[in-house]
């Protein structure tokens, strides 16, 4: 039963069509996303992004960075290492605090989540709590902390113990003092990271929506304490304008959850998810937090120096405040497919049955294709100046020539991965060094003097961004 239901919501579609599975299927059919390792039957909970996946995700990574970096000067980066001082998660309370409860089946020692089990059970009809799987007896519920652990160095006890970072927060934390140190930033100010971060997750499932290893692209704001609200208020409202402006996510599909006290991280003081509407309901997308001083107080505590900052504006020192803004990368790739896929009826093929294009409606911006150079057809040294074209148009532009099948099937499939625009090279190029440029969306042609379409390729872009 409990398959069943999520066979079922695999295939609940939004209304433009975009389930899971169609997901799932355009991904690993147009190279985005692959099971990882699957020549050995896959690794549950872990995939590897493909050719077009690389680019889509690499290009949402920098319209990040473009927003929060490039386009506030009071926001710097870092790359800190994924591996840190094992004192570094004891300070930030992830030891201690970062757990699922969890039971064990003795008899056939499956492993569930202690709060998903009464779920579980009402699925299956189960009345007695016996295992959902043998019917045997279950553990008491245990905490299972998240994070993964290896050993550093040749003997692995328990002084080589290290962990692979569960957020990629701490590594800002414990450079505050060397980026103050460094740079001439002065509060408020932010700094911001984008990298792996592991967990070791035991209910996996929905594609890329929830993995053990995934990618995400966070900024901690430090502020004086007292103005903490004021600045979560408004890193509130950026961060929502950032996923519809620059992702071009539809805002009817976007909403703000507040945390409850139950919910709320052991450093939270108030906490905003922003959900997306996936096919499976409203999940989170990016989590705003008001972490207070709690982790440069307690690695102040920990490292015994306290981390603190002496204000310039009026000489007073204090351990800052921190609005944190923690995005999931490789979860805002999925959503972007989601939230662009779209079945459109456009007229009946030859048989009288409706002719259905699949298209994703991706912003221009992060589009893993920019332009699709075309030619007509291969004969009449069409090919080498198309070929020729897509060189020149490289430097500028995410290009993609293709040669091969039909012209009306060629511009489907670069619908089909999102390319907004297909340049066609035909006899007219010959003659009048023109070409026609046919829009993704519309499907609109329009005639082009080659002398001028990256002009009118950027001129499109930015009317896309304003518009
Ligand atoms: N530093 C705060 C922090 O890590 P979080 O709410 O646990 O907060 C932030 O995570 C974001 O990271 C989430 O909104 C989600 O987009 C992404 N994320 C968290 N766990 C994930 C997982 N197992 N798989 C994919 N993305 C995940």
């Amino acid at each position: 039963m409990a398959k069943e239901k999520k066979a079922k919501a695999n295939t609940l579609a939004n209304e433009h069509g975009a389930s899971m599975d169609k997901i799932v299927s355009l991904c690993k059919r147009r190279g985005f996303v692959y099971p990882s390792s699957e020549i050995y039957g896959g690794l549950s909970a872990t995939w590897d992004y493909g050719p077009l996946g690389v680019e889509l995700k690499k290009n949402i990574q920098e319209a990040w960075w473009k927003e929060m970096v490039r386009r506030h000067d009071n926001i710097v980066g870092l790359d800190a290492a994924i591996m840190m001082h094992p004192r570094t998660w004891e300070a930030s309370g992830h030891v201690d605090n970062f757990s699922d409860p969890l039971v064990d089946c003795k008899d056939c020692k499956t492993r569930f989540r202690a709060d998903h089990l009464e779920e579980i059970w009402k699925d299956k009809g189960i009345t007695d709590g016996s295992c959902p799987e043998c019917g045997g007896t279950l553990t008491e519920p245990r905490q299972f902390n998240l994070m993964f652990t290896t050993h550093m160095g040749p003997v692995a006890d328990s002084g080589s113990l290290i962990y692979l970072r569960p957020e990629t927060a701490q590594g800002i934390f414990v450079n505050f003092k060397n980026v103050v140190d460094t740079s001439r930033v002065q509060i408020p100010f932010g700094i911001a990271q984008v990298g792996k971060a592991f967990r070791n997750e035991i209910t996996t499932k929905n594609f890329i929506f929830r993995t053990c290893e995934f990618e995400q692209m966070e900024m901690q704001y430090f502020v004086k304490p007292g103005t903490e609200d004021e600045s979560f208020d408004e890193w509130k409202a950026k961060r929502m304008a950032w996923y519809i402006d620059r992702l071009g996510i539809k805002s009817d599909r976007l909403r703000f959850a507040e945390h409850g006290p139950q919910e709320l991280a052991h450093y939270a003081k108030v906490a905003f998810d922003i959900e997306y509407e996936y096919p499976f309901g409203w999940q989170e997308l990016e989590g705003i937090h008001s972490r207070t001083d709690y982790d440069l107080g307690r690695h102040g505590e920990f490292c015994g120096k306290e981390i603190t900052y002496l204000d310039p504006a009026d000489n007073t020192r204090y351990v800052p405040f921190v609005i944190e803004t923690s995005s999931g990368l490789t979860r805002s790739v999925l959503v972007t497919l989601m939230d662009a896929y779209h079945e459109e009826t456009i007229g009946e093929d030859k048989n009288g049955n409706p002719d259905v294009r699949t298209v994703l409606h991706l912003h221009p911006d992060i589009a893993p294709v920019t332009v699709a150079v075309l030619p007509l057809v291969k004969k009449d040294g069409l090919a080498e100046i198309a070929s020729d074209l897509e060189k020149e148009l490289r430097e500028d532009f995410a290009t993609f020539y293709d040669q091969g099948g039909a012209i009306g099937r060629r511009y489907r499939r670069m619908d089909e991965i999102g390319t907004p625009f297909c340049v066609t090279v035909d006899y007219e190029t010959k003659d009048e060094n023109t070409v026609t440029l046919r829009f993704r969306d519309s499907m609109e042609q329009v005639r082009v003097p080659a002398a001028e379409l990256s002009d009118r390729i950027r001129r499109e872009m930015r009317d896309y961004r304003r518009s």
